[in-house]
């Protein structure tokens, strides 16, 4: 997720000034890099957030129009060369993009081949050389750009500029939001409404496949493939702040309800399916090691580690190699036995938890292979490890992780294809899972129908001060995330427990005021979970169950009953742990705490 502006105007205000002043707006979306372009004044590119190109920006910038961008890195490291707007060769077609050019390799190639000179590794240069070619043919900037839009493949909300027409910016919108701002003799593009509000309250939303061409005066949207859009401009009434967080109350849902777009973006361009394949580019240096490697160590700390619990599971299962999950905080103090045939894999969205860098650290002096699951481009994780998988699940405010544990969960069941076809998994096995990944962003979706049903169980139980969590196999890691997620941001005493080991001591908690939430799909061990729910309806413990949609026999004996679609029982927690984030934050939310900063707590723990 980056963050994009732009602005047209007829000179009464500073571009450079309404440019910058909306990127602070757009802050959360990105913070790897910045940079802004206008036809009078050029470009200013750093690393870095939006206060470091605020001092980069001499206040004689002017323009009537430019556009804007803050990066959140996917392709390429996060320097000065990889920041935004990108040019072509003669610096005259200047871009600002949120998404991944899937194609930009083969893309690149052939426009080497044309003689172009490309000066980053950045997908989006490629699509800023793309115009310049079709427009030596079309000599039409609006033409140029819609051939271009034709021949990339992926995701974009983007902003393009030609210098030979500054008052003139078009806007694209492929699976990245992409919002106008009609103002008097002004027109804007953002990524969402929050820059704009101080302008004007009159937005026009880009659906998918619609581009938008903007001057002072005007705006028009067309379908890619040439009809013209009709859509009046609607007045928001959000604040700046509602439309950072997509009109949620907080990031922490912003985030829970985008997961069937992270499941999308962390598959995007690395499933073959009707070949069983991952297609992982970040380990393509490393294969031939990891089809010799005999054990993984998973190295992570607090979500990230319950994401390697059950990736111990999938690998073992399904890839047939022995892995041990450890918290960074005691790896890096134990003596571990190493050798060049293990692989210690840190899971990370931060890519800076110092325990788990530590870890890293650790296993590289002993000889390992070291890989990484990391979020963050370009982090201290990312850099160190030997190859890895990034998640592309965009920037994650909410301090309490959601999101990026879906998407290390995906990463997971990626990197389970990848090791496992190199081993003894079938063709059929993985063509099987691939297909299953794929469904899973429209089942996620189905999750969030029963958004008001969980809220009013959060509101039902708000008067509880302990909550059980138990599950078994695949749902015993996610039992544990669903109390991490309740303690740390509605500071009650909940806890995780696997539904085997109630009766070794944890049953003698239950009473009728002690509720449990057990994870009950119906799975290889639904059975044994059943009978762990019978035990404690007997000490009269009220029970809140999640089970696979069709499970009618479950409402017979729990209190409350969420319901999840079917799925391969590897990829279950995918699904079940979205109720669950869901409920602790409608449960924190009715306390009214501050959900996206919990007290004591910090987003990146760089600290022992
Ligand atoms: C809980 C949470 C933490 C992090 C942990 C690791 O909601 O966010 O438990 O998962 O601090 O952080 P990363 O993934 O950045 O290494």
């Amino acid at each position: 997720m980056c963050g994009i502006f732009a602005y047209t105007g007829k000179g009464t205000k500073d571009a450079g000034k309404v440019l910058l002043h909306g990127l602070t707006a757009l802050e959360y979306r990105g913070y790897d890099s910045a940079g802004i372009y206008t036809p009078e004044s050029g470009s200013i590119k750093t690393p870095g957030a939006v206060a470091e190109l605020k001092k980069k920006v001499p206040k004689k910038f002017n323009g009537k129009s430019g556009i804007a961008h803050l990066r959140w890195a996917t392709h390429g490291e996060p320097t000065k060369i990889n920041a935004h707007p990108h040019s072509d060769c003669q610096g005259e077609l200047w871009i600002v993009h949120n998404g991944i050019i899937e194609n930009f390799k083969e893309l690149k190639e052939k426009l080497v081949k044309a003689g172009h000179t490309f000066v980053s590794e950045s997908d989006t240069e490629v699509f800023a050389h793309l115009v310049e070619e079709h427009m030596k043919k079309t000599k039409d900037f609006e033409k140029a750009a819609i051939a271009a839009l034709k021949e990339i493949r992926g995701t974009y909300g983007m902003a393009i500029q030609y210098k030979g027409e500054p008052e003139k910016l078009i806007a694209a919108r492929m699976g990245s939001p992409i919002v106008l701002g009609v103002g008097k003799h002004e027109h804007f593009i953002a990524s969402d409404a929050s820059p704009i509000l101080p302008h004007t309250k009159k937005v026009v939303f880009l659906e998918d496949g619609e581009i938008a061409v903007i001057t002072p005066e005007t705006h028009t949207v067309y379908k890619l493939e040439g009809s013209r859009v009709t859509r009046a401009p609607e007045e928001i009434e959000w604040s700046a702040e509602e439309a950072q967080k997509g009109g949620h109350e907080h990031f922490m849902l912003k985030e829970i309800m985008e997961g069937a777009e992270v499941i999308e973006n962390t598959l995007r361009g690395r499933l073959i399916p009707e070949k069983g394949l991952a297609k992982l580019g970040g380990l393509e240096g490393v294969t031939k090691k990891l089809a010799k490697i005999d054990r993984i160590i998973i190295v992570a700390c607090g979500t990230a580690y319950y994401a390697g619990l059950v990736g111990e599971y999938m690998l073992e299962e399904h890839a047939g190699i022995p892995v041990e999950v450890e918290l960074g905080s005691e790896f890096r103090y134990r003596k571990p036995v190493i050798n060049e045939k293990t692989i210690v894999l840190a899971i990370s969205q931060s890519g800076e938890t110092l325990d788990t860098l530590e870890a890293i650290r650790e296993g590289k002096r002993r000889g390992a292979l070291t890989l990484g699951i990391v979020n963050t481009v370009g982090s201290t994780i990312a850099r160190e490890t030997d190859a890895g998988v990034y998640n592309h699940a965009g920037p994650e405010i909410g301090v309490a992780s959601t999101k990026a544990f879906v998407s290390q969960l995906v990463a997971l069941a990626l990197l389970t294809i990848f090791l496992g076809r190199q081993r003894g998994m079938s063709l059929v096995e993985g063509k099987k899972i691939a297909k299953e990944l794929k469904a899973l962003p429209a089942k996620v979706q189905k999750i969030f129908e029963e958004k008001g049903a969980i809220e009013k169980l959060a509101r039902k139980y708000s008067g509880a001060r302990d909550f059980l969590f138990i599950g078994r196999k695949y749902s015993y890691p996610v039992a544990f995330e669903g109390a991490l997620k309740l303690k740390e941001i509605s500071y009650i005493h909940a806890e995780g427990c696997g539904a085997g080991e109630m009766k070794h001591g944890p049953l003698a908690m239950i009473d009728e005021k002690f509720p449990t939430v057990a994870l009950a799909p119906s799975d290889s061990v639904y059975e044994k979970v059943f009978s762990a729910i019978q035990q404690i309806k007997a000490r009269r413990g009220p029970v809140i169950a999640l089970a696979t949609e069709g499970n009618r026999e479950v409402e017979k004996i729990a209190d409350d009953v969420l319901y999840i679609p079917e799925t391969l029982e590897m990829l279950t927690p995918i699904l079940s742990v979205i109720p669950l984030q869901l409920f602790a934050y409608y449960f924190a939310r009715n306390k009214g705490y501050n959900v996206d900063r919990p007290r004591n707590l910090a987003k990146s723990v760089t600290v022992e």
